[in-house]
């Protein structure tokens, strides 16, 4: 392994000295926008972040209103939460998509309005061929706006979500919806697969959507939608922390130095990477120590790992050494932050690992001191983690179901309504009966297989996953739009 990691690093020497000395300056603005506030007439509801939400009763987004009811039950709370629109039977929003071949962030806000929302809704969410929530409910207990957020790739001209409720007796409910166009270097294609026994790079991460599980900016305070470009919500680490004793929060008022082939803004904002924690050496030892951090995730699924660093503790350069472990398996040995950034320090950079849910229903992340590890220095640092999980084989964040049967079990569970009530009673008898088999079909069927290899040539190629920056990204984006046009070509000769 101590070979592989050393000529991962020549790679990403070179991707990164191209490019260095040129700060990336521009700011982010993305070419597909829509802010919704579901169920409300008012065309512009500002949210606290200052952000202009469109009601969706003109907007044109929303495929027809006959079938929705408009929701205006909480006038306590802000503006955005106030109206929701329900529906009870499937409707869908569409968007018209300029940026289509890249990755899209979905945002979901619900905020229930009172008890019978709690009983009575109950419900389905679709996008685009991924199935973002399968038998959704809110419970009393839950800390409200509950927000969920998808970042999945759109390649088609529309996104269309739909809502879809559970039965006749309950209703689909939505208070408001952001679909944003990601940069294209939010989502990299190659990532470091690590497991008891692997420690390897894999491909096809493009192909994937991701659900925020967990956004947290380590060693500092919550960051709000306000200060991040892609309008997120980062939140302190201190409740995922296993132990802080030994554990330092630092904060850094200087500048970060964004350079290409590191993170961009989007990646991370300012406000995560100048804070971090770390182990510091006292009385000229080094500390056996780590610093963990424990998630609870869902299991069966597979997550992706984003980890955040800049080195803002280090006085120079070439001093900092430290391993980086995920599950307690060796993610990376001796990572050397001012050797990657290219002897610049408080420069950001990220690193993507993918893991298994173990069936404990929990992942770790720790930093640690290594065997490069310096007396009277800093021994290890981390600014971020996100904790994202990867849709499975159906395309499905929330249980062994494809969209498409979603729809049929709603068409086939609603279909006798106005037949005669012995037809209504055969046909749901039938129904449960198939829709029980499928259930079985799809559960047995349904493994989950492990990302695709990849092959040395494509390292030849995009550097090493720590670099995963504009530049590789953006040849992807153009190979995929290349083959997506190609492919466009054949369906029409095909059909004429
Ligand atoms: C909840 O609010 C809706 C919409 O305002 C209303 O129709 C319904 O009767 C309310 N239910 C209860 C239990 O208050
Ligand atoms: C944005 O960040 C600045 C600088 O860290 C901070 O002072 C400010 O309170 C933040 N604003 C919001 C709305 O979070
Ligand atoms: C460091 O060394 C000094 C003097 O030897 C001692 O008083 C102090 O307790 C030591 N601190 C730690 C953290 O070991
Ligand atoms: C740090 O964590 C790794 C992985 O769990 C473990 O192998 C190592 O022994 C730990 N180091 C210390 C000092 O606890
Ligand atoms: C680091 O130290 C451990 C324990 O002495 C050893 O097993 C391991 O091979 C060392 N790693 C390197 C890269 O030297
Ligand atoms: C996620 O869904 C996409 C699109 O359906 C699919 O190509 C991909 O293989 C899925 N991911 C996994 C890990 O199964």
């Amino acid at each position: 392994m101590a070979i592989r990691i050393i000529t991962m690093k020549c790679f990403l020497k070179i991707t990164f000295s191209l490019y260095s000395y040129l700060s990336i300056v521009s700011a982010f603005s993305p070419h597909d926008q829509y802010l919704i506030n579901c169920g409300s007439g008012d065309p512009a509801t500002t949210d606290p972040y200052r952000r202009v939400f469109n009601g969706d009763s003109e907007s044109g987004h929303l495929v027809s209103t006959r079938a929705s009811r408009v929701f205006n039950a909480n006038p306590s709370s802000s503006g955005l939460y106030r109206t929701a629109r329900a529906f009870n039977r499937p409707l869908h929003y569409v968007f018209p998509i300029k940026d289509p071949g890249t990755h899209h962030l979905v945002r979901l806000h619900f905020y229930p309005f009172n008890s019978s929302y709690y009983s009575e809704a109950q419900f389905h969410v679709l996008a685009n061929g991924f199935l973002l929530l399968h038998n959704f409910r809110i419970t009393e207990s839950e800390n409200l706006p509950v927000i969920k957020e998808f970042v999945i790739p759109v390649d088609t001209e529309k996104l269309k979500i739909t809502f879809v409720p559970l039965d006749n007796s309950k209703f689909a409910v939505v208070n408001a919806i952001e679909v944003i166009s990601a940069s294209r270097d939010l989502v990299a294609d190659l990532a470091q697969y690590v497991d008891f026994e692997k420690n390897e790079q894999i491909s096809g991460l493009l192909k994937n959507g991701f659900e925020t599980v967990h956004r947290v900016n380590v060693g500092g305070f919550k960051v709000t939608p306000f200060n991040d470009s892609l309008w997120r919500t980062w939140v302190p680490d201190d409740k995922y922390l296993k132990s802080s004793d030994e554990t330092e929060k630092i904060r850094f008022g200087g500048r970060i130095n964004y350079q290409l082939g590191g993170a961009s803004r989007e990646v991370g904002p300012d406000n995560v990477y100048n804070t971090a924690r770390v182990i510091r050496s006292s009385n000229g030892t080094i500390p056996n120590t780590n610093i963990t951090w424990v998630f609870e995730v869902e299991k069966g699924y597979s997550y992706m790992i984003r980890m955040h660093f800049c080195d803002i503790a280090s006085v120079a350069t070439g001093m900092l050494y430290f391993n980086v472990y995920v599950n307690d398996n060796l993610a990376y040995e001796n990572l050397d932050l001012s050797y990657i950034t290219n002897r610049l320090l408080a420069s950001p950079f990220y690193a993507d690992f993918v893991v298994d849910e173990e069936n404990s229903g929990v992942l770790t992340v720790s930093v640690g001191p290594s065997n490069m590890s310096l007396p009277r220095t800093v021994d290890s640092i981390l600014n971020g983690i996100e904790i994202l999980k990867i849709n499975n084989s159906m395309g499905s964040f929330d249980g062994e179901v494809c969209t498409e049967f979603v729809l049929r079990s709603w068409r086939r569970g609603n279909v006798g309504v106005l037949v005669p009530l012995v037809a209504v009673i055969f046909l749901l008898l039938i129904a449960s009966v198939f829709m029980q088999r499928r259930r079985n079909w799809f559960g047995d069927s349904v493994a989950w297989s492990r990302l695709p290899v990849d092959v040395s040539e494509v390292n030849l190629k995009y550097g090493n996953q720590l670099s995963s920056g504009a530049i590789e990204d953006e040849q992807a984006a153009t190979e995929s739009k290349e083959e997506e046009k190609h492919q466009r070509k054949k369906n029409h000769s095909n059909s004429s």
